[in-house]
């Protein structure tokens, strides 16, 4: 392989396009959402602000806001057709092919006819995949057809009072909310740029993200997060997670939720996610997880100089809130909805087919011989 080649590779580095949604890595914090720095965001907005600053491009008024909300809450409930087929999907089944397959489904009895209906299609998916996820969770687990439907004020209340069916705390919601609002978007991430290639075709809403979902299913995308659960969950001691640590780096293995493509020395979302996750333990009264994350993020930074992504703290948060790890992927899928729907509706708006070219690197011209002769 030429030097161009390592170098180019992942294409690191090179920009594929315009958008006037996100920038990561520049100004402010490093991250901003249509010029709105991600703690700005993060103190002071609401999940449902931001999903109506990515789909419009402005914050909403207080009237703005009251109406988009009750439009969410109306399309909350899903089709009896799709509850059936959350039904017949297996228990250990991995829960983002679960939202993949729901995702796909409700593109069928509720197709997106023509781009008029971008944001009908958007919003139903917005609203809808806290249901999807939960109804098939407590259907496969624990054999309970659950309520779709709640009067929760906030989609991030609303998911967790039907993973837990209670109303959430405070606390929890806002946390749900806050977790919603740095997961929301992110520039031309691998499941973005998926979302804006499929819909440079001109294809449906549905399609783009059931491909997104597909993409930000594995782990050194979105499954960071569960993969970070699993392995801190391992150590028993601050002292321990380093020894174990050291043991991974040294088989040359990855450690997730540490690193990332674009920013090089911190994350902005980490000291907004680790900040609560520390209220949390705080709140649980044993710190012990926490403990155990803040000596990983030490130790990483130590002796790599990597740093905590969004995903790494959001482990120890989700579990100190009671939800289950196979649920944190999916959780995602309900937040990066809005960053995905957003880039398909601005790729439609300026649209010309993805379509990039390749080095070549494989044989040199040469015929076909006969079968009988290879
Ligand atoms: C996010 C990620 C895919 C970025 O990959 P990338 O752009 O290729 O990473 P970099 O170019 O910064 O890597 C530089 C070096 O650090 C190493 N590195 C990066 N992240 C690492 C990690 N989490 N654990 C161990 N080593 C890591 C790389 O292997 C590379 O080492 P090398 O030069 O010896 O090959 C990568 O950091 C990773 O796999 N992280 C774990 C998965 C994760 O948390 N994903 C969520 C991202 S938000």
């Amino acid at each position: 392989m030429s030097d161009k080649k390592i170098s180019g590779a992942g294409l690191r580095g090179q920009s594929a396009g315009d958008t006037a949604l996100c920038t990561v890595g520049q100004s402010g914090s490093g991250l901003t959402y249509c010029g709105y720095d991600i703690s700005d965001l993060a103190d002071n907005a609401t999940f449902e602000e931001v999903a109506y600053l990515l789909f419009n491009g402005e914050l909403p008024t207080r009237g703005e806001l009251a109406e988009y909300k009750a439009e969410l809450l109306a399309m909350r409930d899903i089709p009896k057709a799709l509850k059936e087929v959350l039904k017949l999907i297996p228990k250990d089944t991995h829960p983002m092919d679960v939202m993949r397959t729901g995702c796909s489904f409700l593109g069928n009895i509720e197709p997106e006819v023509d781009f008029s209906e971008q944001n009908k299609a958007a919003n139903r998916l917005l609203a809808a995949f806290p249901a999807i996820m939960c109804y098939w969770y407590k259907f496969s687990h624990d054999g309970v057809e659950i309520d779709c439907t709640s009067e929760e004020e906030s989609l991030g209340g609303h998911f967790l009072r039907l993973l837990n069916g209670e109303s959430p705390s405070a606390q929890h919601e806002r946390v749900m909310d806050v977790s919603l609002i740095l997961y929301a978007e992110h520039e031309f991430n691998a499941s973005t740029f998926t979302a804006r290639v499929c819909a440079s075709t001109l294809s449906d809403m549905f399609s783009c993200i059931t491909g997104a979902i597909g993409t930000l299913r594995g782990p050194l995308h979105g499954g960071a997060n569960e993969a970070a659960m699993d392995m801190i969950q391992k150590f028993t001691s601050p002292a321990d997670a380093k020894e174990k640590m050291a043991g991974m780096l040294e088989r040359k293995e990855k450690i997730m939720g540490f690193g990332h493509a674009i920013y090089r020395t911190s994350d902005p979302r980490n000291v907004i996610i680790k900040a609560w996750s520390e209220k949390l333990a705080a709140e649980n009264g044993d710190t012990s997880l926490y403990d155990i994350s803040v000596a990983c993020e030490e130790f990483m930074w130590d002796t790599k100089k990597l740093f905590c992504n969004a995903d790494f703290f959001h482990a120890s948060t989700y579990n100190y809130m009671g939800i289950p790890t196979k649920l944190f992927t999916p959780i995602f899928v309900c937040s990066r909805l809005t960053g995905w729907a957003a880039h398909v509706m601005e790729q439609r708006s300026n649209n010309r087919i993805i379509r990039p070219s390749a080095d070549y690197t494989g044989a040199e011209p040469r015929t076909v011989k006969p079968i009988s002769e290879r």
